[in-house]
């Protein structure tokens, strides 16, 4: 009986679907997703195409502002069509987390908060990406939402940049590989990502008017490039343009670079989504701009009425319309939005705390262990922590990324310190503590010995407390976040002085920089062990620790080279700094062109701190046996060996040294090898052949000039320990 009434209920059900499915025949799963977006075009009015075209804050962000019936309550809303079956967008911020903007969705919607993209970089591990961002997608999901503004990869150009925590780093092959692995991670869950700032957004200061200036050839070669990686490897549905110019253009009214190189050059099938207040005119639409997103923000809604008033007059071609539709409709089918809706669900938060435990652990950066005090054994030292909070939690990075409201139980809460400051921004202006102490996890390992605490404020008692011990850890950070870059690479609050007054009263001061982005080190040789930490996370005091215990073998590597001070840079001053507010600003990229980081370094004959690639290990790491083919693009192979005695990870690193008789530094190849002592694993390393050619604008494509390719293999930017060369044939690529 059972079975005859189930048969009769599927064959009902079936009935059903199939009837509404000759009725909206682009509900039909089976079909591709162009096949489903084209069908449900040809059912749609303007004013229905024209609805898909913008979307408000779904935050009462500024006041008069509301939030409309329907959203969830997050950075943006597109409202969805019940008589077609489309449903809304509901988009949350970001790469590092869902943010919870205002406490809009309650006190009670919290999250995971994963370390800063920078640290993500660092672990140059893409496991570690896709990881991380499957996690921040399943959180998504569990909330309702069902689109992440993630995927940032603006190379970092400038240590100062308030959101560099939110990029990944300075080199197009690593920052490509780790967004584009971070933006699959996401989608494997049905939840449609971003890439974003498009394009060379790479300064905070004035980003409204800060004009990025900078030659084809060089954009292609750098920043283009890393969009371009992350692009093909993650796929993702959306594009999200930036605030700033390009060469004299808005980012979201940029014919060249949304039409021509993105939708044209690279084929990109996705949309484009404006930034929450980048639209300036409904010309932006024929410029490549699909999407007007936190509209109330934009003097107008523009790609509202005005959108509809020039297609009718004739202005904007109804083609340009039915693309920027099928554009939306296409990804919202490919990514699982109108099949795979989002379910509010419990979250797993003990296990999505272990991701970002991971990420942390393979982030965290060993830069200086001169004393060998590193890793410090348990329970045989009196230790006195110094600042940074450490009491409470570790920092994280301000603005539109920050998970405010950060998974908490217990006893300790988020602490949020604000920065201060007044308008719009200032709102986002704080340093959210992410309740996982760095004191708490030394506690339960330091076993017997005593481990004090002082909060750093004053020198002198931080210098007390020092001589009481066998060792002084001292945390320091640097607050950065969207909306402006730091003014200069110096530590705030004194913090300088607090670490020259802890090292002058004890020799074994280890200090755990908590920052976004390199800063300077007077003190460098004055301290026995220096450990960047970044912004680390859900779990970072325990990251922190288990890296100073040696539970865990330092394996970070800087994706960013680190100078000794501005004087180094290609910018020395901040464009616009000390100018008047919303004054048009250029930012001169002509000046290092594409060489950005190291190869700017290495271009000028100049030495940072310490280079990009570097990181220390507890273990020791020998390369050999380098053989080098040539053809088409260069394979390398060699043999790492691990020949210390205890196990641990390597990071070896392949640059171009010499293309053709030119000199030059680029990263064509690297990986992360996990290795037990004595043991030895061969790494293979093929190119990208973009990574060998050099942008034709003349010719309009890649092109690789035939002759002897010479590589070098080391464990950083500046340390060769094996090279070889191969002969390179010549080619022409597409653009
Ligand atoms: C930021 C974007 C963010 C958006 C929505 C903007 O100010 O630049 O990265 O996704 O706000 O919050």
């Amino acid at each position: 009986m059972m079975k005859r009434l189930s048969r009769v209920a599927l064959m009902l059900a079936a009935t059903i679907v199939g009837g509404a499915i000759a009725a909206q025949p682009w509900r039909n799963t089976k079909l591709p997703s162009d096949d489903r977006a084209r069908l449900l075009l040809d059912a749609m009015t303007l004013d229905e195409k024209i609805a898909l075209f913008h979307g408000p804050m779904a935050v009462p962000w500024i006041p008069g502002m509301v939030v409309p019936e329907g959203a969830i309550g997050s950075a943006g809303y597109v409202p969805g069509n019940d008589r077609l079956g489309i449903p809304a967008l509901q988009e949350t911020d970001a790469s590092l987390g869902i943010a919870n903007p205002m406490l809009i969705r309650g006190p009670g919607d919290m999250s995971t908060p994963l370390p800063s993209s920078m640290a993500l970089a660092a672990t140059f591990d893409p496991a570690i990406a896709f990881a991380g961002g499957a996690m921040i997608a399943s959180e998504a999901r569990a909330k309702g939402l069902n689109v992440l503004l993630a995927g940032g990869v603006n190379l970092t150009r400038d240590p100062r940049g308030g959101r560099n925590f939110e990029y990944v780093g300075e080199d197009p092959l690593l920052a490509g590989i780790m967004a584009g692995e971070s933006i699959r991670g996401i989608q494997s869950l049905g939840i449609l990502s971003t890439v974003k700032h498009f394009a060379l957004n790479g300064q905070e200061h004035e980003r409204m008017t800060a004009d990025s200036v900078i030659g084809e050839a060089a954009a292609r070669e750098s920043d283009l490039l890393a969009f371009e990686i992350a692009i093909e490897r993650g796929q993702p549905g959306s594009v999200m343009c930036s605030y700033n110019l390009v060469n004299g253009i808005y980012g979201c009214q940029n014919d060249w670079t949304l039409n021509q190189v993105l939708k044209r050059d690279w084929g990109y099938r996705g949309f484009v989504m404006s930034d929450w207040g980048a639209v300036h005119t409904v010309d932006a639409f024929v410029a490549g701009l699909d999407q007007q997103s936190g509209e109330q923000l934009d003097k107008q809604i523009w790609f509202g009425q005005p959108l509809k008033e020039a297609v009718t007059a004739g202005t904007v071609p109804q083609a340009r319309v039915d693309d920027a539709a099928l554009r939306i409709l296409r990804a919202m089918f490919a990514h699982g939005l109108v099949d795979n809706p989002p379910v509010k669900a419990p979250i797993d938060f003990a296990a999505h705390a272990k991701v970002a435990q991971d990420e942390a652990e393979g982030g965290i950066v060993l830069l200086d262990n001169r004393k060998g005090l590193l890793p410090l054994v348990a329970g045989a030292k009196r230790i006195a922590v110094i600042g940074g909070h450490a009491e409470s939690g570790v920092p994280s990075g301000g603005g539109s990324s920050q998970v405010a409201n950060p998974y908490h139980q217990g006893p300790i809460a988020p602490r949020m310190v604000p920065i201060g400051g007044e308008g719009m921004m200032a709102l986002m202006q704080n340093v959210v503590f992410d309740p996982s102490s760095p004191l708490m996890a030394i506690r339960a390992r330091a076993k017997t010995a005593p481990v004090s605490f002082d909060t750093g404020i004053y020198p002198e008692t931080a210098a007390a407390a020092a001589k009481q011990a066998d060792v002084a850890i001292v945390f320091v950070y640097q607050p950065s976040t969207e909306g402006d870059d730091v003014p200069s690479m110096a530590l705030p609050f004194g913090q300088d002085a607090l670490i020259e007054a802890v090292a002058a009263a004890n020799p074994n001061t280890i200090v755990v920089l908590e920052t976004g982005n390199p800063v300077r080190m007077p003190w460098a040789g004055k301290v026995a062990g220096v450990v960047q930490a970044w912004y680390s996370g859900a779990k970072g005091g325990e990251a922190i620790a288990r890296i100073l215990f040696g539970e865990v073998n330092p394996s970070g590597r800087l994706p960013i080279s680190w100078p000794v001070d501005e004087s180094q840079l290609p910018r020395p001053t901040i464009p616009g700094w000390g100018g008047p507010a919303g004054a048009p600003v250029k930012v001169d990229y002509t000046i290092e062109g594409s060489d950005v980081g190291y190869r700017w370094f290495a271009r000028q004959n100049i030495k940072p701190l310490y280079p990009f690639g570097y990181g220390l290990s507890y273990t020791s790491f020998r390369y050999a046996n380098l053989a080098v083919k040539g053809g088409k693009t260069i394979v390398a192979s060699f043999d790492v060996t691990n020949s210390g005695a205890i196990a641990g990870k390597d990071v070896p690193q392949v640059y171009l040294t010499i293309a053709a008789g030119r000199k030059m530094r680029r990263l064509i190849g690297f990986e992360k090898v996990a290795l037990a002592p004595g043991e030895t694993r061969r790494v293979t390393v093929t190119a990208d052949p973009r990574l060998l050619a050099s942008f034709d604008t003349a010719q309009h494509g890649w092109r690789i000039t035939p002759g002897s390719y010479r590589i070098g293999v080391g464990p950083d930017a500046e340390s060769e320990i094996l090279w070889g060369a191969a002969n390179i044939a010549s080619a022409r690529l597409k653009p």
